[in-house]
């Protein structure tokens, strides 16, 4: 019996002849694959800049640079996320407040984020990091208007959520779209929407930041441009490009976004209708009918408690069962390196304790999904 993962990858011959294509030309880094896809990217997300990079956490990286945050800067972070924000942030030596999430959905929302705010009477706040758990843009307006009420600046940690959109004003938008943050990361890892192998994407529609992420991406290098052999440094940056073998990959990744997003619809569907009504201790999040997820996750919350059993049993029945389930995340304050430093958050501890994340990938077939569900219903028995 074959292990089912959580996630994985959609490769087919269109995705390998592009990337042996690439490996033909004479670039292979900074050469036309890069361009294309930003410039596909723009479009499909309808913002007025796209950059690729090496990596999701690059991408958060860039958006933190760019925004010339200084040392001891307030920035915002959900204490339920992937680790690779507050890393960025700590890098960079910013002071970070954690903002507790929805206890079923792991997101944060504008009434936790006042929370926070009001909490550490906190005041000149740099930054907010939004994150869209599994893919959900819940909030995204809201976060707007906190925005403008506390004037700071909002980036989309959107690793989850290429390919969601939100409503606003009859009309939906991307994620990306930066209509309402000013910066919205991507990863192109291999599980997420797309893939280009690694990769990372960072959009925004303001030319200050743009200018400043295109350096910072590339060693804060200014070529010069009538003199091909000259450049200039204007600021200190890093590699974190992506090459055109990646790109290229990516490209054609972007090609059948709109396949990979239905396909994984119809697998959240069916998971939804199976386990909507079936066990009061099984819960799903319940989210806004403002949004379209390209539902990266599909997130359940069991009451472990009340069933008497633990996550630890329903993680190795499935193991057992050759099914592989998820945590998504550890909370960011129980790691070892923060000691004591944060406490605990009410409701984000309730979503560690309850949440599991099942498989969800664009291949998974009927057969593999119908045992999936057959497996956790026996689980209640
Ligand atoms: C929410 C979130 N943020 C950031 C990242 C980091 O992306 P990458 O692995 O491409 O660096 C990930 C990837 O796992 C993620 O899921």
């Amino acid at each position: 019996m074959r292990l089912i993962p959580y996630g994985k990858q959609y490769i087919d011959i269109k995705d390998k002849k592009i990337v042996l294509k690439a490996l033909s030309n004479d670039l292979i880094t900074t050469g036309p694959y890069v361009k294309r896809l930003e410039n596909k990217l723009k479009k499909y997300l309808g913002c007025s800049y796209s950059y690729t990079c090496s990596s999701g956490t690059a991408a958060i990286h860039l958006a933190m640079m760019s925004l010339e945050l200084k040392q001891d800067d307030v920035i915002l972070m959900p204490a339920m996320n992937f680790i690779s924000s507050y890393n960025m942030a700590k890098i960079m030596k910013l002071k970070i407040y954690l903002i507790d999430v929805d206890e079923y959905t792991g997101l944060i929302t504008p009434d936790k984020i006042i929370e926070c705010i009001k909490k550490y009477k906190l005041k000149n706040i740099k930054a907010l990091i939004a994150m869209y758990q599994g893919g959900f843009p819940e909030h995204t307006t809201n976060f707007y208007n906190l925005k403008k009420k506390y004037k700071f600046s909002i980036i989309e940690d959107a690793c989850h959520a290429l390919g969601s959109e939100y409503k606003y004003k009859k009309k939906f938008w991307k994620v990306g779209s930066c209509k309402h943050s000013d910066i919205c990361t991507f990863s192109m890892h291999p599980l997420k929407t797309i893939t280009s192998g690694e990769g990372g994407i960072v959009t925004t529609n303001n030319p200050k930041i743009a200018r400043n992420i295109e350096l910072l991406r590339s060693h804060g290098i200014l070529r010069n441009k009538k003199q091909y052999w000259n450049y200039d440094i204007l600021k200190h940056g890093f590699n974190y490009r992506l090459s055109d073998i990646n790109c290229a990959l990516g490209l054609s990744q972007l090609k059948k976004i709109n396949f990979f997003v239905r396909k994984r619809k119809k697998i959240y569907d069916k998971y939804l209708s199976e386990f909507k009504n079936f066990n009061s201790n099984l819960i799903i999040p319940k989210y806004s009918k403002e949004i379209k997820s390209a539902n990266h996750l599909f997130i359940i919350n069991i009451l472990f408690n009340k069933i008497n059993k633990t996550k630890d049993d329903f993680m190795k029945y499935l193991n057992t069962n050759k099914i592989m389930a998820q945590q998504h995340y550890i909370p960011i304050y129980k790691f070892s390196i923060f000691g004591k430093k944060f406490g605990k958050f009410k409701d984000t501890e309730k979503y560690f304790n309850n949440s599991v994340s099942i498989p969800i990938f664009v291949n998974l077939n009927i057969k593999d999904q119908s045992k999936i569900i057959k497996i956790i219903k026996k689980f209640f028995d």
